[in-house]
């Protein structure tokens, strides 16, 4: 049984950030914030209370704080995050008043942190480390120990949160909207809102689209266990239905099948998403297109090299279209082949700058080799005779 007030006075000495938000009661203010600031060189703590879309502040000192704490904020929200030196964690306010803390973390070193090079990458997702949902996922075991045989999906969802926060590490937004498709059984989309809303004390707003609806319900009912509230999983074809049309920040896809991974880069390209993680799978669609017609054809005479060379020439063909409508790209090898041999992510940023000289040789080699390439074609669908 925890009472929130309590913890926040354990937290006190190394706070940097207490949100309370989701109200119980009707009259509460949608959210409280507090952080600590340096007023006439002393330390005090500063209430942000957000009303009607307004911000309102006050600056007490600790024994102040904790008053308010106790007497006006106890029991009257549904979900507190404390953020400290320690750790961070998340409470759920439970039926009968007091508060369970459904997740917790040491905290991670912040840029200009003391400790900002040197081990960001154990910090990401250690084993032992209380995350939850990944047992009930079965990534971890009850103890937090990783389940032997999820140890490749356990590298993989680690490596790609890595790649994220090494991509994301000056982002200052405090919120952050997040779409994953084809997220499947969702280890990473619950790291995903792990990463952002628990560690790193963000809104994080995260809708993962899979086409089974039995895994949809799963998933939706591990997000509601654990107060996860801006974690939602819906049933969606994404080649054909309508998808979220609020702003979005990140599109990511982790082996989502086939061309689902063009519709997630469509996407992202048609709604002004600013960045990018995609790791492809099963790129089927040139293969089974592609005929000889030139200077290539070595290449397609053996079934495992035409399959490699078909996928690779796939990706290939993905980040041109990319870097041809202003994103920033990288190709990185995402884990080692070991681990999985679907292992290249496509990383992309929005800057702005199109660079159309590979975009023009995709479209010569499609020409050319008689193919059908589904990113291509949806946002270039004159050049591809569409
Ligand atoms: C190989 S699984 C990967 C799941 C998850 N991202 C992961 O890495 O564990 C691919 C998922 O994509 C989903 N999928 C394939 N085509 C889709 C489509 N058109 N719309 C939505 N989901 C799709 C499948 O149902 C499947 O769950």
């Amino acid at each position: 049984m925890a009472r929130v007030y309590q913890e926040l006075e354990q937290a006190l000495p190394g706070l940097s950030k207490a949100v309370y938000s989701q109200p119980a009661d009707s009259l509460a203010a949608p959210k409280v914030a507090v952080r600590p600031v340096s007023v006439k060189g002393g330390l005090q703590y500063q209430i942000e209370t957000f009303r009607d879309n307004k911000a309102y502040h006050r600056n007490v000192a600790a024994e102040e704080l904790l008053l308010i704490a106790e007497k006006e904020l106890e029991g009257r929200y549904r979900q507190v995050l404390l953020v400290s030196s320690r750790e961070s964690a998340q409470y759920v306010l439970r039926q009968r008043g007091d508060y369970k803390k459904s997740s917790s973390s040491p905290s991670l070193p912040r840029p200009g942190g003391l400790e900002s090079h040197n081990k960001a990458k154990e910090y990401i997702l250690r084993e032992g480390e209380n995350i939850p949902a990944l047992v009930d996922l079965g990534i971890f075991t009850q103890d937090f120990k990783i389940v032997r045989s999820r140890y490749d999906k356990y590298k993989q969802i680690n490596r790609f949160i890595e790649l994220v926060d090494q991509e994301l590490k000056d982002y200052q937004g405090k919120e952050i909207s997040i779409l994953d498709f084809g997220c499947g059984k969702s280890y990473l989309t619950f790291l995903l809102y792990y990463y952002f809303a628990v560690k790193r004390g963000m809104e994080a707003r995260i809708i993962g689209y899979d086409l089974k609806a039995e895994v949809v319900e799963n998933c939706n009912r591990i997000a509601e266990k654990y107060g996860y509230d801006r974690l939602r999983f819906e049933k969606a074809d994404v080649s054909r239905d309508l998808l979220s049309n609020e702003h979005i920040d990140m599109v990511v896809t982790l082996h989502a099948c086939d061309t689902a991974t063009d519709f997630a880069l469509n996407y992202a390209l048609s709604h002004g998403v600013k960045y990018i993680f995609s790791v492809p799978c099963c790129q089927h669609e040139i293969n089974g297109s592609i005929h000889k017609g030139g200077e290539l054809d070595i290449l397609l005479q053996h079934g495992i090299i035409r399959e490699r060379i078909c996928a690779l020439l796939t990706d290939s063909i993905r980040g041109a279209v990319l870097q041809s409508r202003g994103y920033d790209l990288d190709v990185i090898e995402f884990i080692d082949f070991e681990h999985s041999p679907k292992n290249i992510m496509l990383r992309a940023r929005y800057s702005g700058k199109c660079l159309r000289k590979s975009l023009k040789q995709a479209l010569e080699l499609r020409e050319k080799y008689g193919f059908s390439q589904k990113l291509l074609e949806l946002q270039y669908p004159e050049e591809c005779g569409k």
